[in-house]
């Protein structure tokens, strides 16, 4: 079978961009440690305000320099819906959603995740320096979706 040669040339830079792209995939898995999230919590969604620790959402200290956060997203705000935070604590954060997907983006940080019902959501920062971080939901969850929105204080 006779190929053109500009097809060679396609074929070939095809398979190279290929081996180089899943390159880096192994690259990140392998070398940064970077991995889908497993063990995974779930929650049953209709029962998150009967459920331990979001039967009472707020902050736990954990250690002297670190605290984690229960929130629960839902329509149209977060609980609780401000925080104080002491500078200089790690705070690991888990919300989760009682009715639809909200997101859940702290300005000024890599904090960034979907909330989706059923599921519980984690991410950590640490926090150098003062000011009120805006938490805001960054999904499309309603109407009031616009209003959406938390305060992370930290003094
Ligand atoms: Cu919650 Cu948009």
């Amino acid at each position: 079978m006779h190929i053109h040669r500009s097809e060679k040339i396609w074929l070939i830079s095809g398979v190279v961009a290929l081996v180089i792209f899943l390159g880096f995939i192994g690259f990140a898995a392998i070398a940064d440690g970077i991995t889908p999230p497993s063990h995974i919590q779930t929650i049953d969604p209709t029962k998150v305000a009967q459920t331990p620790p979001f039967d009472h959402p707020g902050l736990r200290r954990t250690g002297p320099h670190s605290m984690e956060a229960y929130i629960v997203a839902h329509i149209f705000a977060f609980t609780p819906g401000t925080i104080h935070v002491p500078v200089g604590t790690t705070v690991t954060f888990y919300a989760t959603s009682p009715d639809v997907v909200h997101g859940f983006f702290i300005t000024g940080t890599a904090v960034n995740m979907m909330v989706v019902p059923g599921w519980v959501s984690s991410a950590t920062h640490t926090f150098t320096k003062r000011g009120d971080y805006l938490l805001l939901c960054t999904e499309y969850c309603g109407a009031g979706h616009h209003f959406m929105y938390g305060t992370i204080a930290v003094r």
